[in-house]
């Protein structure tokens, strides 16, 4: 009998991803069967560079042969030496576990970029004088530089025969800060702000792209634009410029390079000032039709000067793309010749014009997140940067905008200088953003939840612009690992983050100092270290989240030894193993404070110390390293000793000085904190316990007094403790400081502040940080859980809270789609499941005491002892006093449970 065959193909976690620079790149495919309680028994992989032959079913360049192994994830090539700059097309088969074999897959493919640095030949090259302006730029928080020099673009091409029909072509370009590529006045694949942001003094990302399509017989010119992004001297860097070779290769199997060097010719061009914070100024005027193409005027060109630049590795992440159009909802005009669009979404990208008027117009587009109280534009807290694209227009017909080398955070759009009257149809959104795919769904019966979980998605999006930002709009927009950190699994539930995290994870290697400390910021381009150890612990965490999700051991191995030496940083920082120097923000942001309130620094850095440590020993075991897994362990648990000396005084969590505490009121990170990592003696859990609801329930009356630290974990620590419902009415309230608040406010996102503040100072409106709750609604509602890496085993465990009827979440794993959607009808539920081939499954169907009935598919399953019948796929193992636990297969379940 014939099997469905694999799907889903990837590699490196990416569908058909160009510019493969590892020599042993890992696969990953997906499998579906009719039959429950399926595995995979073997598969059999097959690699070549030939697409005749890989339609053949032959594989020269990797033919695994049959290999005895459920693995459908992280397999890793094995084959002969890859090539650079080679497309290599595969396919898998496999066998399950009746012996059945499916046929080949349909064929996928990866492309190298360069696999030994010696390949590149190109020079970083640069124009000789660029013009220059200056801008605003925040080097600091509070540091605001306004005479910051930054450069006009500069326009670089090359002509360049070809002589022959030509069979494959590759090019593979990077531009600092940021470059558009085009071969033969037609831009080269779909990246916008490419390249993803680095520390330019030790890396840049190269991009790779097929280009047989876009070249001819004859003349050819290719053109590269060059913009300022991260590369400027605020930062310590210099003009921008641009590296890229092009490779050619004839039906003859002859082969033909283009390279970057000093015959390349430079201009500047229309686009004069641009910047991330400054926006863009274009003058259409200056444009120069053909400019890449062959048959131009090049005589205003000048030659290119050759530069150094940093070393090159692939960005085998997502790029940033647009990944949607908004149409404006409204267009008002608050006072004569100003017009606001408002798009009724708060988002990162930026707008694209539609105007027509005369030649030399000054049309002016200013972004913001906000309104002032006369319903004009609200810019006090973006920070002073200057947030405005000019279009200047040509004066032919109608004329189209929209910037290259900036973004903008916003939801208002201020038009001035318009020529005429605009209509709803002269603006649109674009939605830009690292284009991750997004995997998962949740969907419940409160509307409240279901728009936070809307907020989330854009909020998260809004903030990956290659790394990990805290917000779009305001002079920031920098890699902020406290952030990122405590939404990492947010991320993970929501989206395909690995690549986009292997990428990141390698930029914080890139940043540690000797010492092992790590920047607040990564990249550095604000260099802040030693990091507040809630900020420096996104390292291990992102690493730990990626094995998770994932579960690559290679990424814990590649990052093991310099993750081992920023825990021993925070250990040489230690006084007595309690940090009392490097905590900086702690539990930050809670309501009415940008500072901690009731949350000792001291306590929240020492906490992240113990949980580093112990997080790094779990890896060490992970990847089979003994001794470090045995010395951390050990050495976590003197910081546990340490921490509840110094912290702990009867179940109750604060500084402690002399055997007295410090701290008049009970604060609700440092009761949570402890308990989830049950670092709680024994004796004194319960009133730990006891006093954590009350600080939550009656001191609070069911809000959170909590910053982004305690509300990352805080709804774990309840719904762990059988408080759940507890956790429920605070997720669900309306009333400050809520997220519900946020949303009766008008929130389209999430803000960075618990209260409602619209002056100067801190208070973006798309901040990220405090979306953690996200990851809740997946792991407690809908209840879906990892039990091991890289779901090899899930946790399927429904809560059904408060006044939820229904809730369903799916999530496409890198094993495939789990999916659990569950609804109360009357008194039974009905929970319907679907596990991939592959995983298996520990699911807990609510139970309604000792007279509980369970089905499945119509077939009685519980009590057991009732003579029960077995169905397939399906063991139960026991009742617990709020559910029924059994382990279940691969397959789609319909169980529903009620009381006899
Ligand atoms: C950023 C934050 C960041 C914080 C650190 C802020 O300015 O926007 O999100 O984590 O500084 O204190």
């Amino acid at each position: 009998m014939s099997i469905p065959r694999p799907v889903k193909l990837r590699c490196e976690y990416l569908e058909r991803p160009q510019g493969v620079d590892t020599h042993l790149p890992c696969f990953s495919w997906q499998l579906n069967h009719s039959e429950r309680g399926q595995a995979q028994e073997a598969y059999q992989v097959l690699v070549s560079a030939d697409w005749d032959e890989i339609q053949d079913e032959a594989g020269s360049v990797w033919d695994s042969g049959r290999i005895e192994s459920e693995a459908t994830v992280n397999v890793a090539y094995n084959g002969t030496q890859l090539q650079g700059s080679t497309r290599y097309y595969w396919r898998v088969r496999w066998w399950d576990n009746n012996g059945s074999e499916s046929a080949y897959s349909e064929v996928s493919f990866f492309v190298t970029g360069f696999l030994i640095s010696d390949d590149w030949k190109a020079q970083w090259i640069t124009m000789k004088k660029p013009a220059s302006f200056t801008s605003t730029i925040n080097r600091l928080l509070n540091g605001i530089d306004r005479n910051s020099r930054q450069y006009h673009a500069i326009y670089l091409r090359k002509t360049f025969k070809i002589k022959k029909n030509v069979r494959n072509s590759f090019v593979h370009v990077s531009g600092l800060g940021y470059y558009e590529l085009s071969l033969n006045g037609r831009k080269v694949g779909d990246h916008l702000l490419d390249p993803g942001q680095t520390d330019y003094d030790h890396i840049a990302l190269y991009s790779t792209f097929d280009v047989t399509q876009l070249l001819k017989p004859g003349e050819n010119t290719l053109g590269l634009i060059l913009g300022n992004g991260r590369h400027i001297e605020a930062y310590g860097f210099s003009e921008p410029k641009g590296i890229c070779q092009l490779l050619v290769e004839y039906e003859n199997g002859e082969k033909e390079t283009v390279i970057t060097d000093e015959q390349w010719e430079a201009s500047p061009g229309p686009i004069m000032e641009n910047g991330i914070y400054y926006g863009e100024r274009y003058d259409a005027r200056m444009e120069m039709p053909g400019w890449d193409n062959a048959d131009f005027d090049n005589s205003a060109w000048e030659q290119v000067e050759t530069v150094q630049g940093p070393p090159l590795v692939s960005q085998l992440m997502p790029p940033i793309r647009s990944s949607q159009i908004l149409k404006p909802e409204t267009l008002f005009r608050p006072k004569p010749g100003v017009f606001i669009y408002d798009f009724g979404q708060n988002f990162s990208g930026w707008a694209r014009l539609k105007v027509k008027g005369p030649a030399g117009t000054e049309v002016r587009l200013k972004f913001s997140e906000l309104l002032d109280e006369n319903r004009m534009l609200n810019i006090d807290a973006l920070g002073g940067i200057e947030a405005t694209d000019v279009y200047i227009l040509k004066g032919e017909g109608e004329e189209f905008f929209e910037p290259r080398f900036t973004y903008h955070g916003f939801r208002y759009v201020e038009l001035t200088g318009f020529p005429g009257v605009p209509t709803l149809e002269n603006m649109e959104g674009v939605f830009l953003h690292t284009d991750v795919e997004k995997i998962g769904d949740f969907h419940c019966s409160n509307q409240l939840l279901n728009t936070l979980h809307q907020n989330i998605y854009w909020g998260q999006l809004s903030n990956l612009t290659s790394v990990p930002t805290d917000c779009p709009q305001r002079g920031e927009r920098m890699g902020w690992m406290g952030d990122i950190q405590l939404v990492a699994e947010e991320a993970f539930y929501n989206f395909q983050m690995a690549p986009f995290f292997f990428k990141y994870l390698n930029d914080i290697r890139v940043a540690q100092k000797e010492d092992g400390s790590l920047s607040d910021v990564i990249p550095p381009y604000w260099s802040i270290y030693p990091a507040d150890p809630a900020w420096g612990s996104a390292y291990i965490t992102i690493a730990w989240y990626c094995y998770l999700f994932t579960g690559s051991t290679r990424i814990l191995e590649e990052h093991f030894e310099t993750m081992k030496r920023y825990v021993d940083f925070l250990k040489e920082s230690s006084d007595g193993l309690i940090i009392k120097t490097l905590g900086k923000y702690g539990d930050w942001c809670p309501p009415g404070s940008v500072l901690p309130k009731n949350t000792p620094v001291e306590l929240t850095s020492t906490w992240y110390f113990y949980h580093d440590t112990l997080l790094l020993s779990r890896i060490a075991e992970a990847i089979g390293r003994e001794d470090e897994c045995r010395e951390l362990n050990s050495r976590a648990r003197e910081i546990k000793k340490a921490f509840n000396g110094e912290f702990l005084n009867n179940g109750r969590y604060a500084t402690v000085t002399n055997g007295q505490l410090t701290r008049a009121f009970l604060s609700q990170t440092s009761q949570a904190l402890p308990l989830y990592l049950d670092m709680v003696p024994e004796d004194q859990k319960d009133r730990a316990l006891r006093l954590l609801k009350r600080a939550v329930v009656v001191q609070s009356d069911s809000h959170l007094d909590t910053g982004i630290v305690g509300t990352r974990y805080i709804f774990d620590v309840l719904t762990e403790n059988n408080e759940a419902e507890a956790a429920f009415k605070v997720a669900t309230q309306k009333t400050f400081p809520s997220w519900g608040y946020m949303i009766e406010e008008g929130a389209t996102t999430l803000w960075e502040r618990w209260e409602k503040l619209e002056g100067g100072g801190m208070n973006s409106h798309n901040h990220i940080m405090l979306g953690s709750i996200d990851a809740w609604f997946y792991r407690t509602i809908a209840g879906i859980v990892p039990l091991e890496p890289g779901w090899k085993k899930v946790g399927i465990r429904p809560h059904l809270l408060g006044d939820l009827t229904d809730a369903s979440a799916a999530l496409k794993t890198v094993r495939g789609e789990i999916a659990v959607s569950w609804e109360k009808l009357g008194d039974r539920v009905r929970i319907v499941i679907s596990i991939p081939v592959n995983i298996s499954a520990e699911v807990c169907v609510p139970a309604f005491g000792e007279k509980t009935r369970i089905k499945e598919s119509g077939t009685t399953i519980w009590p057991a002892e009732e003579g029960a019948d077995s169905v397939p796929g399906i063991i139960p193992v026991e009742a617990e006093q709020d559910f029924v636990r059994f382990k279940v297969s691969s397959g789609f379940y319909e169980f529903e449970a009620f009381e006899y």
